[in-house]
Order: structure tokens, then sequence, then C-alpha cells
């Protein structure tokens, strides 16, 4: 056996070899910190499915998301659980809501230093838990969501957000919204649109962190995991309705997918780190099974690697605290 001419193994051998050489990088300012506020609570209160992470008072949220703009993480998405729900969930578009309030309460104490974004999604806020209002036969009815949706966005930019993040996965919902924020003045609130939204189990843990009431699943609007054609589909739709960013959700299971999104669009495109794809590393890290840090590195690394320009995850602000760099 002849030796090897080419050694690829020469470009691994120093730690320093090996960052000068690394393809794929992670700044704070491409993170997004993903956090829930609840109504009515003296404290926070943990969620068991996700370790580490809380159902937040008006106060430690604001306290939390002043440490994600000290970290100089790019912003916080927020999502509010009002104590009273309904069949339209109606509490969505109080302009005195949990979510309304904390989007103005965050604002005031970061102002420009970190981005506010908002959910916009009605399934916090109904009492069958789906993200739109029903049919009298039990189907979400599109437009009449959209509609909401469209109130809902322009009481989030008058309370703050820079940008608002429609999730629900109805049609038009990005139009309808550009219209609003347009008509009332709010040229310049951006619009995230979580254009690629799958029907996952991987928003099992979420389900717990916003007390979600749903029955059944949602696969009559969020999209088939078996199809990538028509998340194309639906991300060219988003970005002529004027969806700024666009985002693909869950991350792990569908890298293939937010490769695709990247060399399709010219818009920037997120991706979101959910829940589950969390709860199962804090598992198997809890467990022994699996070595914690090292594994969310390499989560961070496989999604931006994919092509996501920004990540929203939960582990945003520990990832920044603890000095870990990619
Ligand atoms: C809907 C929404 C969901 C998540 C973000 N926005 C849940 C769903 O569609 O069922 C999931 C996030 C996560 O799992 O981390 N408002």
């Amino acid at each position: 056996m002849t030796a090897p001419i080419i050694r690829p193994r020469r470009l691994r051998t120093t730690p320093v070899m090996r960052a000068m050489l690394a393809e794929t990088t992670l700044q704070p300012r491409q993170l997004v910190l993903p956090l829930f506020v609840a109504e009515g609570l003296r404290e926070p209160r943990p969620i068991s499915a996700m370790p580490g992470v809380v159902q937040h008072t008006l106060d430690t949220l604001s306290k939390a998301a002043v440490q994600a703009a000290d970290a100089g993480l790019a912003g916080v998405m927020l999502f509010g659980l009002p104590e009273t729900k309904d069949a339209v969930g109606s509490e969505a578009l109080n302009p005195d809501g949990i979510l309304n309030r904390a989007i103005a309460t965050v604002r005031s104490e970061v102002g420009d230093d970190c981005l506010v974004m908002s959910d916009v999604c009605l399934d916090e806020f109904t009492d069958h838990g789906h993200c739109g209002v029903l049919t009298p036969s039990g189907l979400v009815d599109n437009d009449a969501t959209v509609e909401l949706y469209a109130e809902m966005a322009v009481q989030h930019a008058a309370a703050g957000a820079h940008l608002v993040a429609p999730s629900g996965m109805m049609d038009g919902q990005v139009g309808a919204i550009r219209q609003a924020l347009d008509g009332a003045g709010a040229q310049d609130v951006a619009i995230l649109a979580y254009a690629v939204k799958y029907a996952s189990a991987f928003y099992g843990p979420f389900r717990e962190a916003v007390a979600s009431s749903l029955t059944g699943d949602r696969k009559s609007y969020q999209q088939d995991p078996a199809n990538v054609r028509d998340a194309l589909r639906e991300v060219e739709l988003d970005v002529a309705e004027g969806a700024d960013i666009v985002m693909v959700k869950p991350a792990l299971a569908y890298l293939d997918v937010i490769r695709a999104v990247r060399e399709a669009v010219n818009v920037p495109v997120a991706a979101y780190n959910v829940s589950g794809e969390y709860a199962m590393v804090e598992a198997a890290a809890a467990q022994g099974w699996i070595s914690r840090e090292p594994a969310i590195n390499e989560t961070l690394t496989a999604i931006r690697r994919a092509g996501a320009d920004i990540i929203l995850s939960y582990w945003a602000l520990e990832w920044v605290h603890r000095g870990a760099r990619l």
C-alpha cells in the first residue's frame, strides 16, 4: 500500500486550524429567543417538558428580554397566554390583553437594543386550541381568521413590535397583514412569515408551554411532512404577499427544506429550532445519554449549515452566556 499524498487530516490537526477553516459560523445577532408570558402569574412557572424554560410574569419577561438585549441577541419572540379563552380568541384582540401588554412592556425596556417580535396566531387564545375561528361544521375558517390576524398585527405594531410573525398557516395571511399594517401607518413593521410550517410532532412540549387546549391535529392547515414542493409554493406566495423574512419550522427534521428555501428566494430565511428538538436533547442529556453542550452546538451548526440566516432557539441566551462560538 502506498502512503497517501493527499491527507485531509492535515487540516484538522489543531483547534486553530479547525477554527480557521470552519465553513459555518454563528453570531449572537443571528439568534432569537422565544419567550412565554402568562397572565395572572405571581412567579414564573416551569414548563416540565422544557427543563430550563418557564412561563414568565410580565416582570420576569422584561428581565429576560433585557438579558437577551445585553447578550446581543437579535431579538425575542413573544407568546402570550391569556387567563380566559373562548371560541373566537377574544383576548387576542383586547388592546389591554396579555400579549399586547407584554409587547409594550418589553419594547419600553429594550427600545431598539434588540428586536421585539410577536406571534400572530389564535391558538393560545381559543378554547378549542385551533389557530383560527371555526365554521359551524368545525373547520378552521380561513378568511374570517385572516381578518382577525390583520387586526391583531395592527395592535402588536401599535404596542411596539418591530416584527410580527404570523404562524397560523392561513392562506393570504401575509398579504392581509401587510395591507392592514400599511393602512395603520405601520409601514416599517416587518413581517417574519412562518411560510413553511409542518404539522409536526415536535411541537409537543410547546403545547404545554402555552397551555394549549387542542385535541386533534392541525393537518388541515399545517403542511404534510412528506412535501417539499409544497413548501416552495408557500414561500413563493408569502414573498409575493410581502413577507420580509420567511421561516421554516421545525428545523432539524427539515434541513433539506431549509436548504431548498434558501436557494429559492432572495429574502432572509429563518428556522425555528422547536420545543421538541430542545426537549429531546435536554432529556437525553439529563439521563447522561448524550453530551449536552456539544449536542446543542451541533444542532445550531446544522441549522446554519443548511442555510438558515436566523435561528429561533430556546438555547439562544445560554449559548451566548456560555461563550460558545461556531
Ligand atoms: C402557533 C405556534 C406553535 C409553535 C410556534 N407557534 C405551535 C403549533 O403550531 O402547534 C411551536 C413552537 C415550538 O414547538 O417550539 N402559535
